[in-house]
């Protein structure tokens, strides 16, 4: 969560300080950014600032220095899982693509880092014979935010098969064993203001012809079931959890297939697709879209849906998103003009189009 920046910040004085951290840290940064080049939606608004952390051990050493500085953070994956505001956002976003390095194969184990492609370790394992992730390789998202939301489909959730995961502490790498974290549905108990930097991957060995076969009746399944090609974040709601119940099919009952507001629109391939359309797309389209669609579940149903995708707000209060408390605590809400350390992995781990950051 992005919360108020001290006020004793001005927005110079913090672009100065997060000059220097860059330069003393040895990371890339980059101005002059927008959310509508770094998500998969492809809408969203301005950005302050990009910092590109090229290791593991300049990232967490990136965000203890930020912290101290009271500067406020987000980490961004893949931009997979995300709807960004149409305004401009004033805070740092830490983009992870970048943290990837290679993947290390040892036996069963895989050591891999946050910012590594989530379809790339699956093609890396079936290659190796390795099983225990092939569900999730048509997932255009980074490991980092597949570990941060518990990316799942077809049958595999990436949590079960997590030994440990590096998080960034005091500006150090540190080891957290997989069985102290809890992995729910599309959630973890991963805290605000922790960065996942990489984990180690205990897989299954299996034959490579075997595990393919499977990834590719999930391909098929996906391109028969979802849209491809287009400008998405992946599934938009969560299925109401405990009740058996598809949103998208739900969506689809109440005939809101090809349904657009401005230039989103309702996927007509899988209700609980927003995808965006056109030049002119904005965020606040997809938006009053997801809303519509939750009013009339809501109304009809009785049903509260929980965002799957997370909501950057770029000022204000903080909103659902996909990362709940009860039922959502708006890990990624936005915020205006002063800056406080915090973070959210952002779902860089979504179904969806491609990943642009
Ligand atoms: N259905 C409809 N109309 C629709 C969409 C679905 O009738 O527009 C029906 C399907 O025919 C099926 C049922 O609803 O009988 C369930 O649909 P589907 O198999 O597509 O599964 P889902 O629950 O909609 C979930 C995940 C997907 C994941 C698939 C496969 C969520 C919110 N969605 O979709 O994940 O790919 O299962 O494992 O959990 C994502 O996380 O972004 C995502 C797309």
């Amino acid at each position: 969560m992005i919360t108020e920046t001290p006020h004793t910040l001005s927005l110079q004085e913090r672009d100065a300080l997060v000059e220097e951290i860059a330069a003393r840290v040895g990371v890339r940064a980059e101005r002059g950014r927008r959310f509508a080049e770094l998500t998969s939606l492809r809408v969203g608004g301005a950005i302050d600032w990009v910092l590109l952390p090229e290791t593991e051990e300049a990232a967490a050493a990136l965000v203890h220095e930020l912290a101290e500085a009271g500067i406020a953070w987000r980490v961004l994956g893949a931009g997979s899982n995300v709807l960004a505001d149409d305004d401009p956002h004033r805070y740092v976003v830490l983009c992870m693509k970048d943290v990837k390095g290679a993947a290390e194969f040892a036996g069963e184990r895989v050591r891999v880092s946050a910012g590594y492609s989530l379809p790339r370790l699956c093609v890396d394992a079936a290659r190796r014979g390795l099983a225990g992730i092939e569900g999730l390789g048509g997932i255009p998202g980074t490991v980092g935010g597949a570990l941060w939301m518990n990316a799942g489909a077809y049958g595999h959730e990436i949590g079960t098969v997590v030994e440990t995961v590096r998080v960034a502490r005091g500006g150090r790498v540190v080891e957290v064993p997989g069985s102290e974290v809890k992995w729910d549905y599309r959630h973890t108990s991963f805290q605000d203001g922790e960065l996942l930097l990489g984990a180690t991957l205990c897989l299954r060995p299996d034959d490579s012809e075997l595990i393919r076969e499977r990834m590719e009746e999930a391909k098929r399944k996906r391109l028969d079931s979802q849209p491809h090609g287009a400008r998405s974040a992946g599934c938009f709601f969560k299925n109401p959890p405990g009740t058996g119940l598809s949103t998208g099919k739900m969506i689809d009952e109440m005939g809101m297939k090809g349904t657009k507001r401005g230039g989103a629109v309702v996927s007509p391939v899988h209700a609980n697709f927003i995808v965006t359309e056109g030049e002119g797309a904005r965020a606040a389209d997809a938006l009053a879209l997801a809303e519509e669609i939750r009013e009339r579940i809501r109304r009809e149903r009785g049903i509260e849906l929980e965002y799957e995708v997370e909501l950057w707000r770029a000022g204000g209060e903080a909103v659902e998103t996909g990362r709940a408390q009860s039922s959502n605590e708006a890990v990624n809400a936005g915020q205006p003009e002063r800056v406080e350390p915090s973070r959210g992995e952002t779902g860089s781990a979504k179904e969806g189009s491609e990943p642009p950051c």
